[in-house]
């Protein structure tokens, strides 16, 4: 255990290392390892049964590891109960006492760490303050609506000061609007008592707006860490250029020197790397000039988003690409069944190997 320690990072708030867990047959964590900075928001995203709330789960102490370090601020925790642990936590179920008004509810952390109770309510209030509920304080939950429900359990989270907050899921339970609005509160809040944050979302939209970093985890395995442009623009591998946002993904079948060959769409000028199988290309670096060219294609759908209009058009190699146009006021838009002739800049192509 000693031994063990010495080697994790300093100055990183916490710091997962070669986390296995495995229940029977199935592996839920795989070689889990993570740096997260002291007041980072870091969000793990992933499909469905991709380990991420087993290492919340791991982390906070509610399973015990099959192996692998967990330390905090260098100190190994895997002796420590949860509640010596010094995390917050907020889940999707607001898990909110029913018997208890909203701001003996906050003051619950502070009571179990034997904070007197006139004490812990002032504390309380200090953090329903905070989360923009100062006169909700002798509600029943009941009589809290979800948005509600979701800033008490936050402000329930942080009441205790801890050093790292886990949000598993949290606004799911929200409809979009309203999850839109409280991920814009719960950056601010973050910013606002600045603890170190581990996210947990299978929405993308809500890790790319939140996060300092994202983790993008598939079968209890980190697959890329990195800033939300990062994951966005420079994916290693072809799921997670699938997996954010909306991608072209062609393969590429060879090409001369200097040139590759996009299956389906044709010759671009462009440095292939080594063992490149894959070329990703976004929508919305994708250009369609009207008329004919090298690289032509016919509009199949025209699909209005709003501020931006995405199209599909069918090349005449055979494949579909999506592209995207921001929406120009008097509309030069290309309609179904229009000719286009797409200029690929080799710059906007990412090469994958897997
Ligand atoms: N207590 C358990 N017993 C058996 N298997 C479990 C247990 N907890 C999790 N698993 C399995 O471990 C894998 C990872 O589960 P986990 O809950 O971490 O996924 P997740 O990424 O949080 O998924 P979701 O997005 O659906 O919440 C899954 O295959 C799951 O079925
Ligand atoms: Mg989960």
């Amino acid at each position: 255990m000693q031994q063990a320690a010495q080697g994790l990072a300093k100055g990183a708030a916490v710091v997962f290392r070669g986390l296995r867990q495995v229940y029977g047959t199935t592996v839920a964590l795989e070689e889990f390892s993570l740096e997260v900075g002291a007041g980072e928001f870091l969000t793990l995203l992933g499909p469905s049964g991709s380990g991420k709330t087993t290492a919340l789960n791991a982390l906070a102490g509610f399973i015990e590891m099959t192996s692998g370090h967990i330390a905090i601020d260098g100190v190994p925790i895997s002796a420590l109960p949860t509640e010596k642990r010094n995390i917050g936590m907020v889940f999707q179920n607001y898990s909110l006492f029913p018997h208890l008004d909203v701001l003996d509810n906050i003051a619950f952390p502070l009571r179990m760490r034997g904070v007197p109770r006139r004490a812990a309510r002032e504390r309380a209030q200090a953090a329903l303050d905070l989360v923009r509920l100062p006169e909700y304080g002798r509600r029943m939950p009941h009589q809290l609506s979800g948005g509600q429900k979701q800033r008490v359990a936050f402000a329930r989270a942080i009441v205790f000061e801890p050093r790292v907050l886990l949000m598993d899921e949290p606004l799911g339970a929200l409809d979009l609007k309203l999850r839109e609005a409280m991920q814009l509160e719960i950056k601010q809040f973050q910013r606002q008592i600045g603890c170190t944050v581990i996210y947990v979302t299978h929405d993308q939209g809500e890790a790319l707006t939140l996060s300092d970093r994202i983790v993008v985890m598939d079968k209890g395995r980190v697959l890329q860490v990195g800033t939300p442009k990062e994951i966005y623009d420079r994916p290693h591998t072809r799921f997670v250029a699938e997996f954010i946002g909306v991608n072209n993904l062609l393969p590429v079948a060879g090409g001369a020197a200097g040139e590759a060959v996009l299956e389906g769409v044709g010759a671009v000028a462009a440095a292939v790397p080594a063992g490149a199988r894959w070329a990703a290309l976004r929508p919305e670096v994708l250009r369609a000039a009207p008329g004919e060219g090298p690289i032509a294609a016919t509009i199949t759908d025209v699909i209005f988003l709003g501020d931006v209009v995405r199209y599909a058009a069918r090349c005449d190699r055979g494949a579909t690409l999506v592209f995207s146009q921001r929406r120009e006021p008097g509309g030069s838009a290309h309609a179904i069944g229009a000719r286009v002739a797409f200029p690929i800049d080799p710059a906007d192509i990412v090469f994958l190997a897997e």
